[in-house]
């Protein structure tokens, strides 16, 4: 399983992973990426077929705003 969340602290919203993954990452008031499928907490199961567009997105991101994990990014409260 793959988790991805991304970092709006150094996003410079360009707008290049939502060219490659439209169903997963979205744009705030700022042009801010955040992921939809979770609300950028990282703890949502990339599905399988979106995978792709997610890696393509990781890896062109100009800043590096974009984090993938094999674990969720935060632990959910009970
Ligand atoms: Fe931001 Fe990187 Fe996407 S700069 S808009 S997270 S490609």
């Amino acid at each position: 399983a793959k988790y991805t969340m991304v970092d709006q602290e150094t996003c410079i919203a360009c707008g290049a992973c939502g060219e490659s993954a439209p169903e997963v990452f979205e744009y705030d008031e700022e042009g801010r990426s955040y992921v939809v499928l979770d609300s950028n907490n990282g703890i949502e199961e990339i599905p399988e077929e979106l995978l792709e567009g997610v890696e393509d997105a990781y890896e062109g991101c100009p800043s590096d705003s974009i984090k993938m994990s094999n674990k969720p990014f935060k632990v959910l409260n009970k």
